[in-house]
């Protein structure tokens, strides 16, 4: 065996060369792994007693993708378009032998091989576009010269992962083998295409598929059409289209090109940027500096719910489908009844659209026990809290765990804004206390704050966010504070949003500003959707606020029909004049005069006090990165991941652009707009969020 460099080795086996690249943690093409391929192809290619190659991996996966950690920094060593042309030139036959995943770059590289086999649990995608990018060498133009251009289209805009039969029938794979065996029966495939003279197979060269897609712009206009709700905000989508259409209508050195072209213009744009920061953010969340990868794991193999309500049904559901059993607890038998029939509708629901069996249904639900007595908790390792928002409620059953739970067990309470301290007092054993902070619907949200209260013991941390990777989460460790990250930064946009409409704007214009910079929906939208008697009473109902006087006025939001738009039959949502009226006259009567707010204005105002209120949480140590809280908006709240996140988008933006725009918004509005300290010492600095570490 020859070592080619420190990540690659060349080894001649009976005739045919194996170069094996292995640079953990994923094969990423690193400049050093790019020059591994082509030194050892080279070398292969030179060797008379070399008739043919194999590229294979060590480790968990085949190469995925380029190594994004060099994207945005000058270039070093070979550039990949060099490697590939040397493998699809080489006068010997190349065959990529995969397994895990050829992502990306992984894929591309694959693609100039002569042949491709891969074990049949690998799987192929280019997933470019998810960092807001486009497949970059050469696999825009490749990719539909094998599969078509309608399911190309679908490959890059969505970045999903093929499995390996679905490859293999599309034909990007040719054969299909076992896990174990897979360097054998590459290396056996190679000698068959020698022995059978197969001839050295360029995919650029393969133009029936895209020929057979030419002159039809409407297969590209149905497809922007179809999808244009979901593409909406990104560019890469569009640009990944364009490839595309220029795969299927051009050469392809000029194909080629018109991806080079388009790929930079990304690459260079503030989407991808951002796109490629959450991609580091959405992994560093796990790491966690004070509770080591080391922490002893606390067994969890039965989980408790107290509360069969909204949340505690999806949180539920969560464990079923993990497969760890669940005992479900209510104090009456309707609410146990109505909460156990919510689960299986929902699953109903699922396997309605196909996608879960029948069985797997019933086996999920034979995992749930629901019961009215708290004692059946008794040999739960996990217990997690869901009855009302009341501290003195959730004080009570806190109380009364305590002297049920095993000893060890963990108490998790699911509180969206009280005082976990406070609740873990409750206690004989406030380190086994922890708030696990998921969000609605709790089946589907992939967000979950892990709150960590004073004295909660380090193996209740880890074990909460190992589990919360289990059950298929993206969790931020955070620390205790009113609304902890997510809810409090969004009490600052609800804030000025109410404010804002008092001062001449209406709430149409504040939902469309913050639709329009990207969220899936603006603030008073969300609030008819959630309903706006939530917490309201009518007895304590004063006219002292909109939402009170739209309570009063039976004006509760969607399912009324009503809230602050008006909703057809099919909840399409109008603006209402009646709403427009109150609004004024509510102003009116507070003093407030009414002025045009412009659309800058209501963004900078909705925005700016999050960005500040994250910069408080990061001074007061609530969470560990900026980059976690970018991380909570982009999963819980519908932040568009093309910017990044709160923290990311001032990064982006400037934060001394932020600063003096609060400086001037305290001057003319008050104190809600005060600067935090570390925002103030950043600019101070010259630095950004991104430089905290
Ligand atoms: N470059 C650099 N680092 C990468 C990487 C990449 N392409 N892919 C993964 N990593 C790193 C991760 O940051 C992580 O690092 P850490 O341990 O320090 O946090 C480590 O590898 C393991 O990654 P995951 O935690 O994601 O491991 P999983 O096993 O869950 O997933 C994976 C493996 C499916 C390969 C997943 O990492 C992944 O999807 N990677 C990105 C694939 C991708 O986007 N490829 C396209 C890149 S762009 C490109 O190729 C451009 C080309 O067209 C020119
Ligand atoms: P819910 O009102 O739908 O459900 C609460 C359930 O708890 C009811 O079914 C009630 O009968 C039951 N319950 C009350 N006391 C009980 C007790 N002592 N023992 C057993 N069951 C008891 O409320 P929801 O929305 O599910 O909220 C639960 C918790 O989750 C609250 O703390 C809330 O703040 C939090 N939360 C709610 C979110 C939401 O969007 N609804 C989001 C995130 C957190």
């Amino acid at each position: 065996m020859t070592a080619i460099n420190p990540v690659t080795t060349l080894e001649i086996e009976d005739g045919i060369a194996v170069l094996t690249l292995d640079s953990p943690p994923v094969n990423a093409l690193s400049a050093t792994v790019r020059a591994g391929i082509r030194d050892g192809v080279a070398q292969a290619s030179a060797d008379p007693a070399v008739q043919g190659i194999v590229l294979i991996c060590a480790g968990k996966t085949f190469i995925a993708g380029a190594d994004i950690t060099e994207f945005g920094k000058p270039p070093v060593g070979p550039a990949l378009q060099e490697v590939q042309a040397l493998i699809e030139d080489a006068p010997k036959p190349v065959v990529a032998a995969i397994h895990g995943t050829a992502l990306g770059g992984g894929l591309e590289v694959a693609l100039v091989c002569h042949y491709r086999v891969a074990t049949r649990s690998a799987k192929c995608g280019l997933p470019e576009v998810k960092l807001g990018l486009l497949p970059g060498a050469g696999g825009t133009q490749r990719l539909p010269r094998i599969v078509g251009a309608a399911r190309a289209l679908e490959m890059v805009t969505s970045g999903e992962h093929v499995p390996a039969a679905a490859a293999a029938e599309m034909g990007l794979v040719d054969a299909l083998t076992d896990d174990a065996a897979l360097r054998a029966d590459a290396i056996a495939f190679t000698r068959k295409v020698i022995a059978e003279g197969r001839p050295l197979r360029k995919v650029r060269d393969l133009n029936e598929k895209v020929e057979a897609a030419r002159g039809q712009p409407e297969l590209f206009a149905e497809f922007r059409r179809a999808n244009a709700r979901r593409f909406r905000g990104f560019d890469a989508p569009e640009y990944n289209i364009r490839c595309i259409e220029a795969a299927v209508n051009l050469p392809f050195d000029q194909g080629l090109a018109t991806e080079r072209k388009l790929f930079l213009e990304l690459m260079q744009g503030t989407q991808s940027a951002a796109q490629r920061y959450y991609f580091f953010a959405s992994r560093q969340v796990w790491n966690l500096p004070d509770v080591p990868a080391d922490t002893p794991l606390i067994p969890v193999k039965r989980v408790g719910i107290i509360g069969a309500g909204t949340m505690g049904g999806g949180i539920a559901m969560n464990f079923l489908n993990a497969g760890i059993p669940v005992t479900i607890v209510e104090t009456a038998q309707p609410a146990l009844e109505r909460g156990v029939r919510t689960i299986r509708a929902n699953y109903d629901n699922t396997a309605r659209k196909g996608r879960l069996s029948a069985a797997a249904v019933e086996q999920r639900i034979a995992l749930l026990t629901p019961t009215l007595d708290l004692a059946q908790l008794a040999d739960a390792d996990l217990v997690i809290e869901a009855v009302f928002e009341d501290m003195a409620v959730k004080k009570e059953v806190f109380g009364k765990l305590d002297k049920i739970a095993k000893p060890g067990a963990i108490l998790a309470t699911n509180t969206s804004a009280l005082d976990v301290n406070e609740i873990a007092a409750s206690t004989s054993r406030p380190e086994s206390v922890i708030g696990l902070h998921f969000f609605s619907p709790a089946n589907v949200m992939k967000l979950l704050e892990v709150v960590r209260g004073d004295q909660t013991s380090k193996p209740v941390i880890r074990t909460s966010m190992e589990l919360a990777r289990k059950i298929g989460k993206i969790a931020a460790l955070v620390g205790v504070c009113p609304g902890f990250v997510g809810n409090r930064m969004l009490a600052q946009r609800q804030r000025e949003a109410q404010k804002l409409v008092l001062e001449g704007a209406l709430p149409w214009d504040v939902d469309r500003v913050l639709y329009q910079f990207g969220f899936p929906m603006g603030p008073f939208a969300m609030s008819d959707l959630a309903g706006l008697d939530l917490g309201w009473t009518r007895e304590k109902s004063s006219s002292s606020t909109l939402r009170e006087i739209l309570c009063e006025m039976d004006r509760r939001g969607q399912k009324t029909g009503a809230g602050y738009y008006d909703y057809d039959e099919k909840r399409n949502a109008k603006p209402s004049p009646v709403v427009e009226q109150i609004i004024r006259d509510f102003a009116a009567r507070q003093g407030k005069s009414s002025r045009t707010v412009s659309d800058q204005e209501i963004l900078e105002r909705c925005i700016y006090p999050m960005i500040n209120e994250g910069a408080r949480i990061l001074q007061e140590g609530k969470a560990i990165r900026a980059s976690d809280i970018d991380v909570v908006w982009v999963n819980g709240y519908g932040w568009p991941v093309y910017r990044g996140g709160p923290m990311c988008y001032a990064d982006t933006i400037g934060l001394d652009k932020v600063l003096a725009t609060m400086k001037r918004f305290e001057a003319e509005l008050g104190a809600d707009f005060k600067p935090a300290r570390l925002l103030e010492d950043l600019v101070a600095q010259g630095k950004r969020f991104a430089d905290l570490k």
